[in-house]
């Protein structure tokens, strides 16, 4: 059996799936029911803030409601007994690895309940509605506040540091991601030029399946319990 020191695993929208979030690309996902450009871009913003508000405090509403699943727990189960590095980066902008106990996480493409000044830039926590008549908490200007959400076009948050963490791995897990979206879809190829071995835990096989050593496949809260304790058992 193989120990890896330094583990990086990427989640996507698939392993909340089972907590009653939907994904974004699988049938009746998110984006068959509601049209990206109009929603989540910096264009879409600026054209017509309200309707992109509307959107999104249904989602904030939405993950109020929900809770972590076996497949979260496992994950921060495995931060907390492996000896070695894990980190957590994830394409979801739901709070549910937090909840589940993750603590070495990185949220590349933002967080629902956070909310972004378009002013002063600061990001302060936002659990509720999100409108243009609130005011900014650090500056105090009003009507500047946005989704602290990546939309298309925008850049990934904490890419330097995902880069270094992609570079030192010795295995790599992605977790519920159709590896649709760059540059997450590419962090696969980075770790296996760095020598790390690649995992892909996903409800069927995904667009880049072809660039994995292995691949479990089945729902979530099954597959990815199973394979981390299996992990955990080497340790
Ligand atoms: N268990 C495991 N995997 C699942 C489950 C499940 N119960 N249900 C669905 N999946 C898999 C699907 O097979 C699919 O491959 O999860 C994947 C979800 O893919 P997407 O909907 O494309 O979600 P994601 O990869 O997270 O999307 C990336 O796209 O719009 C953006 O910013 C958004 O972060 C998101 C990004």
């Amino acid at each position: 059996m193989t120990y890896y020191e330094n583990i990086v695993i990427l989640t996507g929208a698939g392993i909340s799936a089972e907590s009653g979030l939907d994904t974004f690309r699988d049938k009746g996902g998110i984006w068959a029911k509601y049209d990206l450009m109009e929603l989540a871009t910096p264009e879409a913003f600026a054209r017509n803030p309200d309707l992109v508000h509307e959107f999104y405090n249904a989602r904030r509403e939405g993950v109020k409601k929900v809770s972590p699943n076996a497949a979260h727990f496992a994950l921060a189960q495995l931060e907390q007994s492996h000896p070695g590095k894990v980190t957590l980066i994830t394409q979801n902008v739901d709070p549910l690895h937090e909840k589940a106990g993750s603590k070495n996480l990185m949220h590349m493409h933002g967080e629902l309940n956070k909310a972004r000044c378009l002013t002063c830039h600061g990001v302060c926590t936002w659990q509720d509605d999100l409108s243009r008549a609130n005011i900014c908490p650090s500056c105090g200007q009003a009507g500047a506040l946005r989704p602290h959400i990546v939309w298309f076009g925008e850049m990934p948050f904490h890419m330097d540091d995902i880069t270094i963490c992609l570079e030192a791995c010795d295995l790599f897990i992605s977790i519920g991601t159709s590896g649709s979206v760059y540059p997450a879809a590419g962090f696969v190829q980075t770790a296996h030029g760095y020598g790390a071995e690649t995992v892909e835990l996903n409800l069927e096989p995904s667009d880049g399946d072809r660039l994995f050593s292995v691949g479990h496949y089945g729902k979530a809260t099954k597959i990815v319990p199973e394979y981390i304790a299996g992990l955990i058992k080497q340790d």
